[in-house]
């Protein structure tokens, strides 16, 4: 097998190394090509272009494959609780039971946020979306802890900037949530672990602990495993790439958070419930919907359907729908919207538009029911999404650190005027 490619410009050839990946993905290195011949690449949207190389997350799309670190997404799903698999991500290998121990222990020593941050939620107008308060909250944790800031940190101190992250997070998302409501927060409860102990300060109230149903805590922990992380996609792209200015894990993370917040990426769950209420409200002809997604000239697309990566079914969706299942039945929900889902799942995936175009259903089609179905607002279903994809987006700033990568600086072709005097203004 060659190591090298040829490429030919107007008669002059280029060697350009070939890159090998442990799952034998192959790469052509292109970084030294504009110094040899002064061409650059064009790829809109990075379709085709490897930014880095990474050792946390394997995604082969055409197969519907996942791992984290080797392991299979089933087997996580099925064994892991989210800690162990944010661990897993974070540091490289599955704890030992004494690791996992002084990890659950230290995050719950952080899980509180400074007093001072509640005078932001009083800020917020009642009705700001989940997304911009959780961007910006996560933003400000630099102002509460300027130690964050220092690009130089020892690796100690970069790590318990990490902690605090892990552990203050599920106190934000919950603190956002009951804020909405216009209750009274409920403070971390640190005998809990880290599921439980969101749910807890989510559902609970200030005067009662609610119990929790085991489906409902291991439906949570499915979930947010599933969501952890999926390699350079939009918004972890945005935070390596944030990262590699040298900002501070808070700042890339949250422009990471303002990165997910959109429906083409994680703002998708919430899109696609507000589809399926549209289609149940209009009579829920699903074959209506699905013409207006296959009109070209209707901006309408199937939220929840087809992805940058997978032309095959993608397999945290695969999870996900046997996981709605068990919780809907658990709880006795019988949801329409569910139904609406299932014939316009069954109907897409019969349909020559869909089939010719590998569209299928993504990780967003179904856990917006099953949100829905834990009480979660629709509003709230892309903050969920942030809180499971905070171990990947702080796993992969920290694989940018380790491998000194220089600031992300993509080249562009420009295409505008070329150069011309400056005309005066009243003889324009
Ligand atoms: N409904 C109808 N047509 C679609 C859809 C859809 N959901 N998705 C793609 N297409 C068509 C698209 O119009 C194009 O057709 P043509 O070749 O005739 O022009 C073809 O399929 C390829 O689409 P694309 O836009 O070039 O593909 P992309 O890789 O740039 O976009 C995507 C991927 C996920 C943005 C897109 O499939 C989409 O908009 N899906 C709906 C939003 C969604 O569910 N997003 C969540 C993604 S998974 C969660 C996450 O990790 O972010």
């Amino acid at each position: 097998m060659s190591d090298k490619a040829l490429l030919t410009i107007d008669g002059n050839s280029y060697e350009l190394p070939i890159i090998t990946g442990t799952e034998q993905e192959k790469a052509i290195d292109i970084s030294k090509l504009r110094d040899q011949s002064g061409y650059v690449t064009l790829d809109t949207g990075f379709k085709n272009t490897g930014a880095t190389k990474s050792a946390i997350t394997f995604l082969d799309g055409e197969n519907g494959i996942l791992h984290y670190r080797g392991y299979p997404i089933e087997q996580l799903a099925k064994n892991s609780t989210f800690l162990e698999v944010a661990y897993l991500l974070i540091y490289g290998e599955l704890p030992k039971e004494q690791t996992l121990l002084d990890f659950r222990h230290l995050i719950s020593r952080h899980t509180l946020i400074h007093e001072d941050m509640k005078k932001f939620f009083d800020g917020f107008p009642s009705k700001s979306h989940p997304m911009g308060q959780l961007s910006a909250l996560v933003g400000a944790l630099s102002a509460f802890y300027p130690e964050s800031l220092n690009p130089n940190a020892t690796e100690e101190e970069e790590n318990l900037t990490i902690v605090k992250l892990l552990a203050k997070m599920p106190t934000i998302v919950s603190w956002i949530y009951k804020k909405s409501l216009g209750h009274p927060v409920i403070y971390p409860r640190n005998n809990m672990n880290y599921v439980h102990n969101f749910l807890q300060m989510t559902f609970g109230q200030i005067t009662e602990e609610i119990e929790l149903d085991p489906v409902i805590v291991r439906a949570m922990h499915i979930l947010l495993i599933l969501h952890a992380d999926h390699e350079q996609n939009c918004s972890t792209s945005t935070v390596r790439i944030v990262g590699s200015s040298n900002a501070n894990l808070y700042a890339s993370i949250s422009a990471g958070i303002s990165a997910l917040w959109g429906p083409l990426h994680g703002g998708a769950n919430q899109a696609v419930i507000e589809m399926l209420e549209s289609i149940k409200n209009d009579g829920g002809d699903s074959a209506k919907w699905l013409a207006k997604a296959k009109d070209k000239n209707d901006p309408f697309r199937l939220m929840g359907f087809g992805h940058r990566v997978y032309k095959n079914f993608d397999p945290r969706a695969k999870i996900i729908k046997k996981a709605c299942d068990d919780v809907l039945e658990k709880l006795g929900i019988n949801d329409p919207v569910l139904d609406i889902a299932k014939q316009l799942e069954e109907a897409a995936l019969n349909d020559p538009y869909f089939v010719e175009r590998k569209l299928y259903p993504n990780v967003d089609f179904y856990s917006g029911i099953i949100y829905r179905a834990l009480g979660f607002p629709t509003d709230m279903f892309t903050v969920l999404f942030a809180l499971g994809r905070l171990p990947g987006w702080i796993a992969q700033w920290k694989e940018m650190r380790i491998n000194k990568e220089p600031i992300g600086r993509p080249r562009q072709i420009y295409v505008g005027s070329t150069p011309r005097d400056y005309v005066d203004i009243e003889k324009r």
